[in-house]
């Protein structure tokens, strides 16, 4: 596995791979490093499916609001390296806010409507920072697939939007939630949650689990009642702060109406949660596929 700090280096060395086999093809796996089981999946979802696989680790800046963890963001460069290694990456790009922004940037990419919801919400001007920082590493690798977890479900559906508005010749692989054993998503955030923090966070999982099972069963019906139960089952945890409950139709994200009954739509359901335990805001969510 090489390690490379700039965007001439990182051509150079695809261009070398690419000139001992024309046909190989690319898969990328962007990150915000601090790596864990989670991300390692998406590695070994590239390395099953692509033959080079190319990791990114930057912090975005432009996806940070104002009064965000940008600076606290988690980081360790040398434990990542060696996990994106054991993952099976073959080339990892750990780029300078400068190489990425040489001058502040000038021009940016903004996907509508899908962005206007959940974290989109709560979260103004982030999916911009998204779509723009992707879009660049789309254009500075040219893989032929991008693996994204759907542990961030709205980024896969804006992402996928971005792709198709603006002909992007990459195929995007969704890639499913990676939890501990108990039940949490993994999340680099996961580190700030103090130990009664951390016991408490399992109520996320285990309001959409129970609510899933609520749904198929036929114990409750409609989007109202879900969103109800998820909120009752979260508000169990005394230190949990709700930022949003939603259910949405997936990918387009338009959220149900009370009264829709979840069972009778044509297409998938995303029920997601934002909920912060102290000042971690930790997202999680569950599809539920009608038919
Ligand atoms: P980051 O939060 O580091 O996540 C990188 C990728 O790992 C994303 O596709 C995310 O959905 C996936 N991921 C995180 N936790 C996961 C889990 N528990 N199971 C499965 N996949 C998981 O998402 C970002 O970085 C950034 O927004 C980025 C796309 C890199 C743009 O800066």
């Amino acid at each position: 596995m090489k390690a490379v700090r700039t965007i001439a280096e990182l051509r150079e060395q695809i261009g070398e791979m690419k000139a001992a086999s024309a046909k190989a093809t690319i898969g990328l796996v962007p990150t915000m490093g601090y790596l864990h089981q989670g991300h390692a999946s998406l590695i070994r979802a590239a390395k099953v499916k692509t033959d080079i696989v190319v990791v990114s680790i930057f912090v975005n800046p432009i996806q940070f609001g104002p009064g965000e963890d940008f600076e606290t963001y988690p980081r360790d460069e040398a434990r990542d390296l060696a996990a994106a290694e054991a993952a099976g990456a073959d080339l990892v790009f750990l780029p300078s806010v400068d190489t990425m922004y040489p001058k502040p940037t000038k021009t940016k990419i903004a996907v509508s409507e899908v962005t206007s919801g959940l974290c989109g919400a709560s979260r103004p001007g982030h999916f911009d920072g998204v779509t723009t920082v992707v879009g660049k590493l789309f254009h500075i690798v040219q893989p032929d697939y991008a693996f994204f977890g759907m542990k961030d479900a709205q980024q896969v559906a804006v992402i996928e939007q971005m792709v198709y508005d603006l002909n992007f010749n990459v195929t995007i692989v969704p890639c499913p939630i990676i939890r501990e054993e108990d039940g949490l998503a993994l999340s680099s955030r996961n580190v700030y949650l103090s130990p009664e923090e951390r016991t408490q966070a399992l109520v996320l999982s285990r309001s959409l689990r129970e609510t899933k099972e609520a749904v198929k069963t036929g114990q409750i019906r409609t989007a109202g009642e879900a969103k109800e139960l998820l909120t009752q089952i979260i508000g169990e945890s005394p230190l949990a702060v709700i930022d949003y409950v939603e259910i949405a139709n997936f990918p387009e994200l338009s959220p149900l109406a009370a009264e829709t009954a979840i069972l009778e739509q044509e297409e998938s359901v995303l029920m997601a949660l934002a909920v912060k335990f102290g000042k971690t805001r930790l997202i999680d969510n569950c599809l539920i596929q009608p038919k």
